[in-house]
């Protein structure tokens, strides 16, 4: 039988979670937990890279927590990354094997550092935010990461990555660390169904997103009220984007029957729009019941779950530390305990 390939991936504690995060990332997380030794870090050490408000952090972190344990990511898979102090220490390993020509051609740090020079009255940018990639890189190798899920926009990070986990190998003349892979699989995007030309966003506004969590009348209104024909339809026979969106919606909940029936009234062009949204809110209201279910419960005990949290973070601890062990060995440093 062979071992079980380690899959990482994380999340930074920010705000709510929508229909387009959770189609687009977590449920993936969650179905990769049946076959893969699983590791989901809320890394809120990356969210100090940009002006923050310190309380609003912890909360979010506790937020995040019980909302990915309301939809389906086990207990056991799930850390919080600055209750394990050897990713930062690791990091700090990694920065001097990091080239700052290679950090300086980060193009979210680009973006990023554009965005505060607009949205910061001092245009602070934080050094932690030009290393952020480093600290990255430590989250994955630390846990010896086969696979890593993330969308396009890291594929940039996990290159530098490589980079790190190659010259450190090079540098103490062993292949210690697997070079992690990204795992690109396909998931469905989830588009803003007031405006289907963009991805659903928290970024753009209320209207944009559905909270997974959101009361079964605003799923139902929103949906009702999400954009169908624009004026500039494709033609051609072409789908209009927010008819797709809903066609994808209702395919990512799984309901291929309603879907294909759907679909079906459609190509003989007798789709009727009011069945369309009605099927896809069906599905939502139906997802997001259990989900909302869910995290009552565990609400319900929430300091036993924040102990189960705590407990899980110190048992994956022990994973970082024989690795960060191995590694000050290898390049080095004292391993003596005081
Ligand atoms: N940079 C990722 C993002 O912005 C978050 C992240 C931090 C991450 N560490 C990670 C993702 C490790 C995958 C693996 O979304």
């Amino acid at each position: 039988m062979s071992k079980k390939k380690t899959v990482l991936s994380c999340i930074q504690p920010t705000g709510q979670m929508h229909f387009g995060n959770y189609f687009g990332a977590v449920k993936n997380w969650v179905d990769l937990q049946a076959d893969h030794d699983c590791f989901y870090g809320i890394v809120d050490y990356h969210a100090m890279t940009m002006p923050y408000n310190p309380d609003k952090l912890r909360q979010n972190v506790w937020d995040l927590a019980f909302n990915l344990l309301a939809v389906g990511i086990n207990k056991e898979s799930l850390f919080i990354q600055s209750l394990i102090p050897e990713h930062t220490e690791l990091g700090w390993i990694f920065n001097c094997f990091c080239s700052y020509g290679h950090l300086s051609r980060m193009t979210q740090f680009k973006d990023k550092s554009k965005q505060s020079k607009e949205t910061d009255s001092e245009g602070f940018i934080s050094a932690g935010l030009f290393d952020y990639p480093v600290l990255q890189a430590a989250d994955i190798l630390i846990y010896r990461a086969d696979y890593v899920p993330v969308g396009k926009d890291q594929d940039q990070h996990l290159e530098l990555s490589r980079a790190i986990a190659q010259r450190f190998n090079n540098g103490v003349g062993k292949d210690y660390f697997v070079l992690p892979e990204t795992l690109h699989t396909i998931s469905p995007k989830i588009m803003s169904t007031a405006d289907p030309s963009r991805k659903m966003s928290k970024s753009a506004g209320e209207k944009h997103y559905i909270n997974v969590f959101a009361d079964e009348a605003r799923i139902i209104k929103q949906i009702k009220s999400a954009v169908t024909d624009t004026g500039d339809n494709p033609g051609d026979g072409k789908m209009s984007p927010g008819i797709e969106n809903l066609f994808v919606i209702i395919k990512a909940s799984g309901n291929m029957e309603a879907h294909d029936a759907l679909m079906t009234d459609y190509t003989n062009g007798a789709l009727k729009y009011v069945d369309l949204k009605e099927a896809a809110s069906a599905e939502l209201v139906k997802l997001s019941a259990t989900f909302k279910a869910n995290k009552e419960e565990l609400l319900a005990n929430k300091k036993e779950i924040k102990n189960q949290i705590k407990y899980s973070s110190s048992e994956i601890r022990k994973r970082a530390q024989e690795t960060l062990r191995e590694v000050k060995e290898l390049c080095g440093l004292l391993n003596v305990k005081l």
